[in-house]
C-alpha cells in the first residue's frame, strides 16, 4: 500500500526504481539495518501553492521572557514600580539597596506626589544627611548586571532636586546636587563612573556613556549623591549600546539573533494567557505600551505572576518585526477575561459590560489605524513621532485567546469582528477555538468561526510525542473550503519531567511534515513557548533557554530552525512505501525564490532506514548539488545540557545526487535535503 506522508507497513516494491539503487537499499539492510523504505517525489510536477508562511514564532512574556530577557534593559525594578499584587515580598524598593559610602548617612524612600507622569505614579527618595564619600541607590539588574570590558552602555535616570541642605531648612536651591554613576563589581570595584550635577524641580533625564574597564557578569550600577539634600529619582536605567540593530530601548542581541535565525515568517505577540488574565479590565492594553517609556504603564504580569514594564511595548515588537522581515500578528483580548481568572479556574470568564465594548472596540481600531495609517492620522502620528512614519503594514490580528466558546464570549467576539471587517476588510480576523486540539469548545469554535465565515482560526495542543505520530493525517482531513489554521501553540511533552529531548523535537519535525503537506490550509504554525531565562521559568519545556550571559538552543529549537529555514511555497506530492518503519514522515516543497527543491524525512524510529529516494519526472542522469543536513543525536532521550557543546545540533555537507538515489536516514533524525535544480 503506498500512502502520502508517513508510513505504511506494506514494503512491497511494485514500481521501478533503479536496480542500483535497489542494491545499494538491500546492501544497506543487510549490512545490520532492519528498516528500509521507499520516497517518492513527484518533481517533475509543479506542486500545489502552500503557505509561504507557515512557520514563525510566538512570543509571550513568561519565564522572564520580556523583561530580564529579549528587552535589553539591564536594571530591575527601574521605576520603582514593583508590587506586593506581584509576588508577596515585592515593594517598590525591591531590588534597590541603600548606599552610604566613606561615612555617609541618609536614607531612601518610596514617594508618589509628584511622579513624571500619573502612568509612573512611584519614585525613590533620596535623602542624604550627611553626604560622606556618597549616599545613594545600587541596584545588581537581573541577579547581578552582566559587564562587556570596552563595550559602550547607556546608563540613564530622572530626577529633580527635592531640597537642598536639610528637610525644612532654608538650604540654598541654586546649588546643584552632585551626583556620580558608576559601574562597580560586586565587592566595589569601580569599573566606569560619570559625574553630573541635578539642578532645579522639573523632571529631567540625565544620561551618561559608560565604558567598563574589564568584562564582569554580576556588576551594580550605584547612583551617588554628594551633597546634603533630597533627590527624587526614577527610571534608572542602563542599556548596551548594542542592542539588537542597535536599536535605542533596543533587544538583547544575542536573544534577538537566535529568533532572526529561525527566519520567522511572523510574529505573534503578546500572549497567550497575557491577553487576558487578570480578570476583567486587566486584559492587555497595547495603548499603555507606546510612547516614550516613562509614560507607559507597568503593570503586574497577571497570567504569570512578576512585573512588565511595558519597556518592550508595540512599538518595539512591530519594529523587530520589521527588522526581521517577519509580520506582526498581533492578539487582543476578545471582550472577556480568561475562564481561568480570578482564581476560578474554568469559571472566571467574564465580559466587559455591553456599555463598556464600544470604547474597548474603538481601541482596537486604533490598533490598526497605529499600525497602518497614515502619519498624519491621529494613531499613525504616534508611530510617525517614535520613529517610524510609514505604515507597519499589518494584516492579521488575533481576537481571543483559547476561550471557553460561551454566549458571553460569542456576542462580543461578533461585536469585535464585525467592526473590524467593516472599518478594515484588509485585516484578517483570527479566531480562537480553546486550549485543546478536540473537545467541546473546539468543536464550539469551529463551528462559530464557520457561522461567521472567519478567514483563520488559532488552534492550541501541547501533547505526547506519540500524539504527533499519531495524529499526522489531521488536516488531511480538513475542509478546504473553511477558514484557514493557525497551530498558534504547539508542543510535544515528553513524559520525563517535559525535557526537550531529541523524542520531542522529532515528533515535532513529523508534525511541520504534515503541517506543509496541509499547507494550502494551515496557513501559520508556531512552536510554544519561546523563550525562558534559568531560575525563572514558570513552563517546560521551552524553545530556547537563557541566562544573564548565554543562550542556550534545544533541539526543538533546530527543528523549527530547520523548517524555517527551507520553507516552499510549493508542495510535490510525496509518498512513502515505509516497510517495517513505524515513525518515519516526509516532506517535499518548492521555494519559488531560490527554485530549490527541499524534501524533510524524519525517522523518529530507533533504527536507521535505508531510502531509495526517487525525485520522479526527473531526467535519470542530471546531476545535481544538494546541501545536506541532518539532526539526529545519540538516543531519543538526548537533550542539549545548558553550558556544555549540544548533542543535538544540525550537521550539513554538500552532496552530488540524481534522481534516484540511496540515503540512510540515521535513527533518531530530521533531514534535510536542499536540491539546487
Ligand atoms: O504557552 C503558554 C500558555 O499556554 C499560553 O499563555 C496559553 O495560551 C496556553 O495555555
Amino acid at each position: 500500500m503506498r500512502r502520502h506522508l508517513h508510513l505504511s507497513r506494506s514494503h512491497t516494491k511494485t514500481r521501478t526504481g533503479a536496480a542500483i539503487l535497489v542494491a545499494a537499499v538491500c546492501l544497506a539492510v543487510s549490512m545490520g539495518h532492519t528498516n528500509a523504505a521507499d520516497l517518492t517525489i513527484q518533481a517533475g510536477q509543479s506542486g500545489k501553492p502552500i503557505s509561504p508562511n507557515l512557520v514563525g514564532i510566538f512570543f509571550e512574556d513568561l519565564n522572564y521572557a520580556a523583561d530580564g530577557g529579549l528587552y535589553a534593559e539591564l536594571i530591575q525594578n527601574r521605576s520603582f514600580e514593583y508590587s506586593p499584587t506581584e509576588q508577596p515580598d515585592w515593594h517598590p524598593l525591591e531590588f534597590w539597596e541603600l548606599q552610604k559610602r566613606g561615612g555617609g548617612d541618609g536614607s531612601v524612600s518610596v514617594a508618589n506626589m509628584r511622579p513624571i507622569h500619573e502612568n509612573n505614579p512611584h519614585y525613590a527618595l533620596l535623602q542624604v544627611r550627611t553626604p560622606g564619600e556618597g549616599v545613594g541607590i545600587a541596584n545588581g539588574g537581573f541577579g547581578g548586571i552582566p559587564l562587556q570590558g570596552g563595550e559602550a552602555y547607556e546608563a540613564s535616570f530622572w530626577a529633580y532636586q527635592a531640597f537642598m541642605g536639610i528637610m525644612w531648612g532654608r538650604g540654598d536651591n541654586s546649588i546643584p546636587m552632585r551626583v556620580s554613576l558608576r559601574l562597580e563589581t560586586a565587592d566595589g570595584e569601580v569599573l566606569a563612573e560619570a559625574r553630573m550635577e541635578i539642578l532645579g524641580r522639573q523632571w529631567r533625564k540625565v544620561s551618561a556613556r559608560l565604558t567598563p574597564t574589564r568584562t564582569v557578569n554580576d556588576a551594580r550600577l550605584v547612583l551617588l549623591a554628594h551633597a546634603q539634600g533630597a533627590l527624587c529619582i526614577d527610571m534608572v536605567s542602563l542599556f548596551p549600546e548594542k542592542t539588537f540593530r542597535n536599536r535605542p530601548n533596543g533587544l538583547r542581541a544575542d536573544l534577538a539573533q537566535a529568533l532572526a535565525d529561525l527566519n520567522p515568517r511572523f510574529v505573534r505577540f503578546p500572549g497567550g494567557c497575557l491577553v487576558h488574565a487578570g480578570g476583567i479590565r486587566r486584559y492587555y492594553n497595547w495603548k499603555d505600551t507606546i510612547g516614550p517609556v516613562e509614560q507607559r504603564r507597568a503593570r503586574p504580569n497577571h497570567a504569570w505572576g512578576y512585573h512588565q514594564t511595558m519597556g518592550l511595548g508595540y512599538f518595539e515588537y512591530f519594529q523587530f518585526c520589521k527588522d526581521i522581515g517577519a509580520k506582526p500578528v498581533p492578539i487582543v483580548a476578545a471582550g472577556v477575561s480568561c475562564q481561568h481568572a480570578g482564581h476560578s479556574p474554568g469559571r472566571g470568564q467574564e465580559g466587559l459590560p455591553m456599555e463598556e465594548m464600544p470604547a474597548y472596540i474603538q481601541d482596537v481600531l486604533d490598533l490598526i489605524e497605529w499600525a497602518n495609517g497614515p502619519a498624519t492620522s491621529k494613531w499613525g502620528a504616534k508611530r510617525a513621532a517614535a520613529g517610524q512614519p510609514e505604515p507597519f503594514g499589518l494584516k492579521y490580528l488575533g481576537v481571543g485567546n483559547e476561550e471557553a466558546i460561551t454566549p458571553v464570549f460569542k456576542e462580543r467576539f461578533q461585536m469585535i469582528y464585525e467592526a473590524i471587517t467593516e472599518k478594515h476588510p484588509e485585516i484578517v480576523v483570527i479566531g480562537t477555538s480553546g486550549p485543546f486540539a478536540g473537545g467541546e469548545d473546539f468543536d464550539n469554535g469551529w463551528a462559530f468561526a464557520k457561522e461567521l465565515k472567519l478567514e483563520m482560526v488559532d488552534e492550541h495542543y501541547y501533547v505526547s510525542p506519540q500524539w504527533f505520530w499519531d495524529n499526522l493525517d489531521r488536516y488531511d482531513r480538513y475542509d478546504r473550503n473553511s477558514a484557514k489554521v493557525y497551530v498558534g501553540e504547539y508542543a510535544a511533552h515528553d513524559r520525563d519531567r517535559r525535557r526537550n529531548t531529541l523524542r520531542s523535537a522529532l515528533a515535532e519535525a513529523a508534525g511541520l511534515t504534515s503541517f506543509e503537506r496541509n499547507g494550502d490550509i494551515v496557513h501559520f504554525t508556531s512552536y510554544a513557548p519561546l523563550l525562558a531565562r534559568r531560575g525563572h521559568t514558570q513552563w517546560h519545556p521551552d524553545l530556547i533557554y537563557f541566562t544573564g550571559t548565554e543562550v542556550f538552543l534545544t533541539p526543538n529549537y533546530y527543528v523549527q530552525q530547520l523548517f524555517g529555514q527551507n520553507s516552499g511555497d510549493r508542495y510535490l506530492e510525496t509518498t512513502f512505501e515505509a516497510g517495517n518503519a513505524k515513525k518515519l514522515a516526509a516532506s517535499s516543497v518548492i521555494d519559488s525564490e531560490s527554485g530549490d527543491l527541499i524534501v524533510k524525512i524524519v525517522n523518529g524510529d530507533g533504527e536507521p532506514v535505508a531510502i531509495a529516494i526517487r525525485l520522479a519526472g526527473f531526467a535519470s542522469d542530471v546531476a545535481m548539488k544538494a546541501v545536506k543536513t541532518v539532526l539526529t543525536g545519540p538516543d531519543a532521550d538526548a537533550v542539549n545540557r545548558d553550558g556544555e557543546p549540544p548533542v543535538v545540533k544540525p550537521a550539513s555537507s554538500t552532496e552530488t545526487i540524481r534522481p534516484s538515489f540511496a540515503y540512510t536516514a540515521p535513527a533518531h533524525s530530521l533531514t534535510v535535503f536542499r536540491i539546487h535544480r
